[in-house]
């Protein structure tokens, strides 16, 4: 078992699919080991996805994330990165395959429902930037 990071963006808490989506990824076998609802600060939108500073998309993605509240969920399941990235579809959800969840449910490349960590490098420290550890349930980390 492994673990990584999702969260359920600004598009999808406000426009009442946050609980079918929770439901698909339970319903796709992954265990929620932590989860909290969150309105992130600009700083907080801008420090998660530094990787991205520079980049055309970056205040468009800065604003979007501090639009409206976030659910962070740390899941459980084998494979949990590369499984959960199957799971939700490609960033585009024209481009993403039927029945994933951005298929589903995102209504743009930047309003997409969801994010996951892209690695387990990644997950670490993205589970980390909202979750300290006593918050993870079951964890194995
Ligand atoms: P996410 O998985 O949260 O990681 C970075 C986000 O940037 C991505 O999902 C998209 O929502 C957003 N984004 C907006 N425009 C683009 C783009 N042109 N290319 C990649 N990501 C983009």
């Amino acid at each position: 078992m492994s673990q990584t990071l999702a969260i359920i963006k600004p598009d999808a808490t406000g426009n009442g699919k946050a609980g079918k989506i929770l439901a698909h990824l339970e319903d796709e076998g992954f265990t929620v080991r932590a989860i909290r609802m969150v309105r992130l600060t600009r700083a907080q939108a801008e420090a998660f996805y530094e990787v991205h500073r520079g980049r055309p998309f970056y205040e468009e993605l800065v604003e979007f994330m501090t639009s409206g509240p976030c659910i962070p969920l740390a899941l459980e399941a084998d494979d949990a990165v590369s499984r959960l990235r199957e799971v939700i579809g490609a960033t585009d959800p024209t481009e993403a395959e039927e029945g994933t969840i951005r298929k589903l449910y995102a209504e743009s490349k930047g309003r997409n429902a969801i994010h996951a960590s892209d690695s387990d490098e990644n997950a670490a420290r993205e589970t980390s930037f909202f979750f300290p550890e006593a918050e993870r349930i079951g964890s194995g980390r």
